[in-house]
Parts: C-alpha cells; sequence; structure tokens
C-alpha cells in the first residue's frame, strides 16, 4: 500500500445522539491519543470523526450537512472518518454518497481506528462494519486520568426487542452484556480518574447480566467502591424491570432515586403495534411497585407521537397516561419512518401537521408536569454533585439526586464537590440552591 497522506497528528472527535455515543467519543479520543495524536477543534484538526446517530432522519442529515462544512483554518480538508450509528446502517454507502469521507467505522469497530487512518492515507475509503461487540472493550486502552465528574461506563449493547419503528436492533446488533469484572475495574479507573458518579448504559441496561448477577447485583458491587459517591442507569425496558432491581433503589444508598423507563405510548393498541410487549396498564403497575419501593423517585420516560394508525382516541390515551403518571422529566418525539424497520411501511402514516400539533400538546403537559416537580423541591434540603461552572460570574451547575439542574453561587466550589443546599427557588427546566452558611446569614 503507497501512502499518500500523512499521519494525522491531531484530532477531533463530535459526537451526536444519545449517551452511548458521548462514552464511544470518549474511548475515542483517548483510544488516538494514546496514538500520540493530539485533540484540538474541528477546524484545526488533522482528522475529525463524526459519531453519528441513526435514529431519526433529521440526525442523519445532519451528519451529511456537517461533512459538507468540514475545512480546516488553511482551506484544506481533514481526514474524514465517519463513526457510529450512520456508518452501521449505511456503510460503505455512506463514502459514496459523501465522496469526501475518509473512513466508514461501526459502533462495534472502532478499537480498529488506528489500522483504518493508515489505511485511509493510501487515498482509498477505509471501511469497518463489523460487530464483535465484547473485542472491541478488549482493544480499547484502560481509562486515563482526567475523567468527567459524571461519567458514563457502557456495561450492555445492543438490544433484540425489535420495536417496529426503531432501528436499534439492526445498528447496535443483539443484546450482550459486558462481564461483570471488565465493568468493576473501569468503574474504578473512573473513579481514580476523577469520577464521582457513573451512569451505567446500555440500550436495554436493565438487561444486563452476568451468571444471574443482574443489574442490581452490579449496583450493589459498585456501592462498595471509595470515592465513588452516585450510581444511575439508563436506558431501562419495563419488560425486564425485575423486583432486585426495584428493591436496589430502596436498598442501595448510593443508587439515584430516578428511574427512565420509556413507555412510548399510553395506547394498547398502539403498543401492540409498536411490538412493545408490554401493556399501558403492566407499565403502570410496575410504575406502583417502584414507587412503593421508592416513594421519591424521580420518573422520566419517551414518547413517540404520530406512530403509523395512531388516532385521535389513542393520543389522548397517551395524555391521559402521563397525567396518572406524573413525569419529572420526559421526551418525546415524532415519529420519523426508518428504512428497514416495519412500521415504515405500515399503512396510515400520519400527516405533518397531525403530528406537531400532538407533539406540542404532549409537551406543554410534560413541561408543566416537569415545573411542579421542581416547585414541589423548593423548602427541601438536599444534596448536589457539581459538575461545571454556570453562564454566570460565580454560578456553578450541579445536580440533585433527582437529575433535577441546580444553580448555586457560591465561592471556593469547585467541579466534583458533594454539597448539601436547601432548595429555594424553582424554574421550569432547573432550581436554585443556597448553600447552608448563606441561610443561617439570611
Ligand atoms: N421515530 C421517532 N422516535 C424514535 N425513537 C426511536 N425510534 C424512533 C423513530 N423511528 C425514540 C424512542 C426511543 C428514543 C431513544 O428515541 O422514544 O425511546
Ligand atoms: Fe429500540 Fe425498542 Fe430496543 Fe428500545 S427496546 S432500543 S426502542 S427496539
Amino acid at each position: 500500500m503507497i501512502l499518500t497522506r500523512p499521519q494525522p497528528k491531531s484530532f477531533h472527535v463530535k459526537s451526536f445522539g444519545c449517551q452511548m455515543n458521548v462514552y464511544d467519543g470518549d474511548r475515542m479520543s483517548e483510544l488516538l491519543t494514546g496514538e500520540g495524536m493530539v485533540a484540538t477543534t474541528s477546524d484545526a484538526a488533522d482528522l475529525v470523526v463524526l459519531n453519528t446517530c441513526h435514529i431519526r432522519e433529521r440526525a442523519v442529515h445532519r451528519v451529511y450537512s456537517e461533512i459538507g462544512t468540514l475545512k480546516r483554518e488553511d482551506g484544506t480538508r481533514p481526514m474524514i472518518a465517519v463513526a457510529g450509528c450512520v456508518a452501521q446502517a449505511e456503510g460503505a454507502e455512506v463514502a459514496k454518497r459523501a465522496r469526501e469521507v475518509d473512513i466508514v467505522v461501526g459502533p462495534q469497530a472502532y478499537h480498529r481506528l488506528p489500522e483504518l487512518v493508515t489505511a485511509a492515507r493510501s487515498g482509498k475509503a477505509a471501511i469497518d462494519t463489523d460487530m464483535p461487540i465484547l473485542s472491541k472493550f478488549g482493544a480499547l486502552p484502560v481509562r486515563s486520568k482526567g475523567q468527567r465528574t459524571s461519567a458514563f461506563l457502557t456495561v450492555q449493547e445492543g438490544c433484540d426487542k425489535f420495536c417496529t419503528y426503531c432501528v436499534v436492533p439492526y445498528t447496535r446488533g443483539a443484546e450482550v452484556s459486558r462481564p461483570f469484572g471488565a465493568i468493576l475495574d473501569e468503574a474504578k479507573a473512573l473513579v481514580d480518574g476523577g469520577a464521582r458518579e457513573i451512569t451505567l448504559l446500555g440500550q436495554n441496561v436493565n438487561a444486563w447480566d452476568d451468571n444471574g448477577i443482574g443489574l442490581h447485583g452490579l449496583a450493589v458491587a459498585l456501592d462498595k467502591i471509595p470515592g465513588l459517591a452516585r450510581i444511575r442507569y439508563m436506558t431501562s425496558h419495563p419488560n425486564d424491570m425485575t423486583q432486585g432491581l426495584i428493591d436496589a433503589h430502596r436498598d442501595v444508598e448510593k443508587l439515584m432515586p430516578f428511574l427512565h423507563l420509556p413507555v412510548q405510548s399510553g395506547s394498547d393498541r398502539i403498543l401492540k403495534a409498536m411490538n412493545r410487549s408490554h401493556s399501558r396498564d403492566s407499565y403502570l403497575q410496575l410504575l406502583d411497585r417502584v414507587r412503593a419501593a421508592r416513594p421519591d423517585i424521580a420518573l422520566s420516560g419517551d414518547f413517540i407521537v404520530g406512530f403509523p394508525g395512531e388516532t385521535d382516541a389513542d393520543f389522548e390515551d397517551t395524555l391521559s397516561l402521563v397525567a396518572e403518571v406524573r413525569y419529572a422529566q420526559a421526551f418525546s418525539f415524532i415519529y420519523s419512518p426508518r428504512p428497514g424497520t416495519p412500521a415504515a411501511t405500515m399503512c396510515d402514516q400520519i400527516p405533518k401537521e397531525v403530528m406537531g400539533e400532538r407533539l406540542q400538546r404532549l409537551q406543554a403537559v410534560i413541561n408543566t408536569q416537569q415545573h411542579a416537580f421542581n416547585v414541589a423541591s423548593v423548602g427541601t434540603q438536599t444534596n448536589i454533585l457539581i459538575e461545571r461552572a454556570g453562564k454566570l460570574p460565580g454560578q456553578m451547575l450541579g445536580k440533585s439526586p433527582w437529575m433535577q439542574s441546580v444553580h448555586i453561587v457560591q465561592p471556593g466550589i469547585v467541579v466534583g464537590d458533594l454539597i448539601d443546599v436547601a432548595i429555594t427557588a424553582a424554574g421550569p427546566n432547573s432550581v436554585t440552591g443556597t448553600p447552608p452558611e448563606k441561610r443561617k446569614a439570611a
């Protein structure tokens, strides 16, 4: 192979989409740093990695328009790698559709990025969309210093549920759990590297298992790591919510009182067409059990509006479910037909205007609930983990155990501090925390 292009000396990784992409992006950065490359901005980098999302059509469009804009300050084009789920779903087509692309690497193959960079130096696009999930983790370098205060740790990948609207089973493959020991080692390395909170990630994270340990057993083990203050996990499927995991919300001290449990629709007819394999009632009963174990738990969900065949009555069922649950926060999306999924070819696709109206109505209800949740916390005392500086001078931003963003102004606090505060004011998207000294002085 004749190498006509120079070895990149600097790189920039840009991640789109979910938290798992943030995790993968961090691991790619650590890998490239280990190869002697230096992280820099996208307009200076010799190599730009776009870590892409394929879940909705809009996410895919963003990637292709981003590729067109990639130019360095000196007017030359960097080496461009398309990683993530668009790479997996479209493979070599990516390089055909966007001729600027030099590397296409799927989410299970990015440990081979250094070899692909070498191959691309020949001037020919290098493609790797193999799916050997566990060998990826084994081949990546151990986690380095300088980790995020709130770090992600992928413990499970892929999905066997095949909801009829979703590309994940095709882009991330079958459900695979990483081994218990490897996860524990990585968690300890993250804490050594500065993490105080770990969010366990998986497309079906609560399906994680290694010889019957289950996610609750993993939480118990992580609870014992000195220096780790908080444990979270996402995203879960209702059918994998075991009693053990529910009980862990009562028994495991560091497991935070927050549960992201998507339901997608409140209509049994639509849930069936979505192949969700749970009903509205079974979901509500499950939440009753979760609340019995942990009464203060904050609930979050995902919703799709405008799934094929969704009638006004079906949508009203979704609104009534939301009213019944009282979410602390939730995400809602307009249905996006994805190539290759069963729902994309179902008849009765819903007109755009109808979907838009339904989304607005649903989001208005969810926003009201989120605000109400924040207002209800005013007057309570809690502790927050400081994650970053705020926009105003002297302001820092932290998270409450219930995932609320908390603004605080207090000299001397730094990222990574866990501090006690009183919640003194609430807005729709955040609350204000006041430190103990100020409260005494007031
Ligand atoms: N259209 C719209 N939203 C989708 N989601 C998954 N697939 C689609 C789609 N085709 C949403 C679901 C899921 C979240 C991650 O994205 O609500 O829980
Ligand atoms: Fe997609 Fe359904 Fe699997 Fe979630 S459970 S990743 S929505 S197929």
